[in-house]
């Protein structure tokens, strides 16, 4: 039978619509209530395996649309892993080449990920972080502008408007409405200010939390301490209710506890926004606590986190 005779979908089209999980075990072994419910948004169900999916694909679909990126052009940005990942897989699911800004200091697992899709990967210096890197996107961008299309996640409305038309709109059917707490990990901050956005929409009353963390040496892959780092233009301070700063080691023994007592295998990020959900549900009589699980452990196998 020819191909065009089957049933397929494109790969693209798997991204989002991910499961909403509730821990069964860990709340009630932390002092949380009966009547509050602590659920995890599970990304790495999207095929690249995390959130940035959904930015990165909404970031090349309005582009192409747009015109702004144009057949014969690369795609470059500056990203720490994820958004990186989720670009190269869609360049070489879609046909077009992927240029990435990252630390040196990038994990394995990250760059051998990037290096299988094909991307080309430019390193930046490790001691300025991803801070380094978006200076130098941001100047080959600047150097060749009809070679490349500068995706610039940090500024491009089209990372939040993903989670807003997205993420948001999942978290609201998949509770049928019940959300009272949204607990977020801030990197970009597009998934919390996408996201919140909707929330808000729905009912003002909903809680937004943000998750930093506490220090600005940290081993949270993926977020940013934003008082010693580059705010991304997308962020709007106002629309978050509440910070949490959690330590790297907290987030770490988090990280295992999940694994062990939830059947959860979560990267860093995740982690953190459990520790915050956890702490936050602890205060409520009643509640729906959704915590957004960025990716899964697997990236982080060779880190101190499993070791
Ligand atoms: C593992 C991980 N966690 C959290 C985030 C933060 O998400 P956002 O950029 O939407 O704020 C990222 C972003 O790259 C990430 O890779």
């Amino acid at each position: 039978m020819h191909a065009r005779c089957l049933k397929g979908e494109l790969l693209t089209q798997r991204i989002g619509r991910t499961p909403l999980l509730r821990l069964e075990r860990l709340p009630r072994r932390s002092g949380v209530g009966p009547d509050v419910q602590v659920l995890g948004k599970a990304e790495w169900f999207n095929p690249g395996g995390s959130v940035k999916d959904r930015a990165a694909l909404r970031i090349v679909e309005d582009a192409r649309r747009e015109g702004r990126l144009r057949p014969g052009m690369t795609l470059l940005d500056a990203t720490s892993g994820n958004t990186g990942i989720a670009y190269a897989m869609i360049g070489a699911a879609w046909g077009f080449p992927v240029t990435l800004v990252v630390p040196a200091s990038i994990g394995d697992e990250r760059r051998r990920i990037l290096q299988a899709y094909g991307a080309h990967l430019i390193f930046s210096d490790p001691y300025e972080g991803t801070d380094g890197a978006i200076r130098m996107a941001r100047e080959l961008a600047a150097r060749e502008p009809d070679r490349y299309f500068y995706a610039d996640q940090y500024s491009n409305p089209s990372n939040w408007l993903a989670h807003y038309e997205g993420t948001g709109v999942e978290i609201l059917e998949q509770t049928a409405g019940e959300v009272t707490h949204l607990v977020a990990g801030l990197g970009t901050t597009g998934t919390m200010m996408g996201t919140g956005r909707r929330l808000k929409e729905a009912n003002p009353d909903v809680v937004l939390v943000g998750v930093q963390p506490d220090d600005a040496f940290h081993g949270l892959e993926g977020l940013k301490h934003l008082p010693t780092a580059m705010v991304p233009a997308i962020y709007d301070p106002s629309l978050v209710d509440r910070m949490e700063l959690v330590n790297t080691d907290e987030a770490f023994a988090m990280a295992r506890q999940l694994a062990r007592e939830e059947g959860l295998f979560v990267g860093p990020s995740a982690a953190a926004a459990i520790v915050s959900a956890i702490r936050v549900a602890r205060e409520l009589r009643s509640g729906v606590v959704v915590a957004i699980l960025p990716d899964s452990g697997v990236k982080y196998l060779s880190t101190q986190l499993w070791q």
